[in-house]
């Protein structure tokens, strides 16, 4: 028998782009995931189940083998830490930036600047490396409106079209992160009990991609 295999998805707007990959490797849900309020799915194979989680928990799910596998944008993984995580697939869908941005023509900021973001961990660790001293101040989304409002100086986050940053005024500063873009993760505990499950998925998941390119 088979050993059963768990993938964690990250619900949002990656799920719409993961799903034809994982449909090229012959991994389908048997119902709807979008009108379904179920968090558990099972596939077209007996021992497969996906579970459709928020983006910023598959790290933690997959870390602690709630689940063997899963996928998740670099920025999440970068946030996360990502330790005991095996990265093996960058499926190159969801490409962007991570920046820091602040109000067009902004001056340098003298004194502490104050950074806005839901990476926490990036900006501590992109600043400190700069050896510049931050105060940084943990938002949920709508970065962007963190500077307008005079909560903060500068903000880091996603920057894809640039859209959001123009409507509002923003512009892009300094690059933190060219490369984001939402990879597979395996847990390394699963690539060394379920490897013989888990290779073949690799193999027809990157032959997907390359398909794609
Ligand atoms: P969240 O609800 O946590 O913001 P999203 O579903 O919006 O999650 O984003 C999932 C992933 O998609 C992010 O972790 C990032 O890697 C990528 N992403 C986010 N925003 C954009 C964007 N505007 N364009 C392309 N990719 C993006
Ligand atoms: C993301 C990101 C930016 C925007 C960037 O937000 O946080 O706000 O997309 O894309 P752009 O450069 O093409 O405009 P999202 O739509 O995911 O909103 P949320 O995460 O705050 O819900
Ligand atoms: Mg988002």
């Amino acid at each position: 028998m088979k050993q059963q295999l768990t993938i964690a998805l990250s619900k949002g707007r990656i799920l719409k782009e993961t799903l034809p990959l994982l449909a090229a490797a012959d991994i389908v849900p048997a119902e709807d995931i979008f009108s379904s309020r179920k968090l558990i799915f099972d596939t077209n194979h007996e021992h497969i189940k996906f579970v459709v989680i928020r983006a910023t928990d598959v790290p933690t799910y997959v870390e602690y083998g709630g689940a063997d596998m899963g996928i998740a944008g670099k920025d999440v993984l970068l946030e996360h830490g990502a330790k005991g995580l095996y990265e093996p697939l960058d499926l190159k869908i969801a490409r962007c930036r991570l920046m820091v941005a602040g109000m067009k023509g902004a001056p340098a900021v003298e004194g502490r600047m104050k950074v806005a973001s839901k990476f926490v961990n990036i900006t501590r660790d992109y600043f400190a490396k700069q050896g510049v001293q931050v105060d940084i101040i943990k938002l949920y989304g709508a970065m962007e409106l963190a500077p307008i409002m005079g909560l903060a100086d500068r903000i880091v986050d996603i920057v894809d079209t640039g859209n959001t940053l123009r409507a509002n005024g923003l512009e892009p500063m300094e690059s933190i992160d060219d490369d984001i873009s939402s990879r597979l993760v395996v847990g390394q505990a699963s690539m060394k009990m379920k490897h013989k499950q888990i290779q073949p998925i690799l193999d027809k998941l990157a032959a997907a991609i390359d398909a794609r390119e």
